[in-house]
C-alpha cells in the first residue's frame, strides 16, 4: 500500500462528546486514511455511533477537533460536511418510499452539487457498483430490504465521496447478502479511492475487509491495529469478545 499524505486523512483529535452524566466519547484520536477501510468496533454503548455522529456533524463536539485533510471541520453542519466529501449512511435506511430507486440515488448525487447529466451518470454508476441497477425504475416501497439497503449505500456512493462512513451496512442482511456486501465495500473503495469508516457488528465483515481496526469501550479507545493485532489483543478480548461470548 502506498503511503498516504497527511492531506488524505480524516482525523479526530481528542474528540469528546459528553451527554448529561455520560462520557459517550472521551478523548478519541481516530485516523481514516483515503484508500483504506478502517473498522470501528466495540461493545454496545462503547460510543461508536456517537463518534460517527460527531465526525459527520450530527452531534456537537464537547471538546477536540475533526479534520478532513487539512480542513478543520469541527462544528460544521452535516450538509456542509457532505458537500466537502464526507458522506455517511444510517443504520435505518432513510429512503424515500414513493420515489424510484434511481430517483433516490440521484438525490445523493444532486445533493453533492453535481449537475443534471453528471448527477444521472454518478447515480447510474453507483447503482451498478451496488448491483441494483436492474431495480432503477422500481418504487423504493416495492424492493426487498437487502436491495433497499444497497440503494441507501448507492445514494452515498453517488456523491463520489472522499470519505464514506457506513453505519452497520450488514444489519438486516442474510449470510449470502452479507458476504456479497463485503466484496461490494471493497469495490466501492477501489472505484472511488475513498477512505471507508465501517461500524459493523458482524465480525466476519470487519475481519475480512478492514486494513485497520479501531476499538472503543466506554467512550475510550482501547486498541488500534491490524485485524491480526486486534484479534489477539488481550484488552479487546476482555472488553469485547469476552463479554460477547460469556
Ligand atoms: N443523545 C444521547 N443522550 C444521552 N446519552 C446518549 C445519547 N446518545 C448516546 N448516549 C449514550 O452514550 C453512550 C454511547 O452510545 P453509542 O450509541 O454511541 O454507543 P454504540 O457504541 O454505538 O453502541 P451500539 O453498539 O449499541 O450501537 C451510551 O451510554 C448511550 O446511552
Ligand atoms: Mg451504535
Amino acid at each position: 500500500m502506498d503511503s498516504v499524505s497527511p492531506l488524505d486523512v480524516l482525523s479526530t483529535t481528542k474528540v469528546c462528546v459528553y451527554f448529561e452524566g455520560v462520557k459517550a466519547v472521551d478523548e478519541v484520536d481516530l485516523e481514516v486514511p483515503r484508500g483504506r477501510i478502517t473498522g470501528l468496533i466495540g461493545p454496545n454503548g462503547a460510543g461508536k455511533s456517537t463518534l460517527f455522529n460527531a465526525v459527520s456533524g450530527f452531534v456537537p463536539l464537547t471538546a477536540g477537533t475533526v479534520h478532513c485533510g487539512a480542513q478543520d471541520i469541527s462544528g460544521w453542519s452535516p450538509t456542509r460536511i457532505a458537500q466537502l466529501g464526507l458522506v455517511r449512511t444510517f443504520q435505518e435506511t432513510r429512503i424515500f418510499k414513493r420515489l424510484t430507486i434511481l430517483e433516490n440515488v440521484e438525490l445523493g448525487s444532486m445533493g453533492s452539487g453535481l449537475s443534471g447529466v453528471k448527477a444521472r451518470k454518478a447515480a447510474g454508476d453507483a447503482l451498478e457498483l451496488l448491483g441494483v441497477s436492474h431495480l432503477s425504475d422500481e418504487l423504493a416501497a416495492n424492493v426487498a430490504l437487502g436491495d433497499e439497503r444497497r440503494a441507501g449505500i448507492a445514494r452515498a456512493v453517488a456523491t463520489e465521496p472522499d470519505f464514506l462512513l457506513l453505519d452497520e451496512p450488514a444489519a438486516g442482511l442474510d449470510d449470502d447478502e452479507t458476504a456479497a456486501l463485503s466484496g461490494t465495500i471493497v469495490a466501492i473503495r477501489d472505484a472511488l479511492g475513498c477512505g471507508v469508516l465501517l461500524v459493523e457488528h458482524d465480525m466476519s465483515v470487519i475481519f475480512a475487509i478492514c486494513e485497520e481496526i479501531h476499538v472503543m469501550d466506554s467512550g475510550r479507545t482501547i486498541a488500534v491495529g491490524s485485524p491480526e493485532q486486534i484479534r489477539t489483543n488481550p484488552s479487546v478480548i476482555e472488553a469485547y469478545f469476552g463479554r460477547e461470548h460469556s
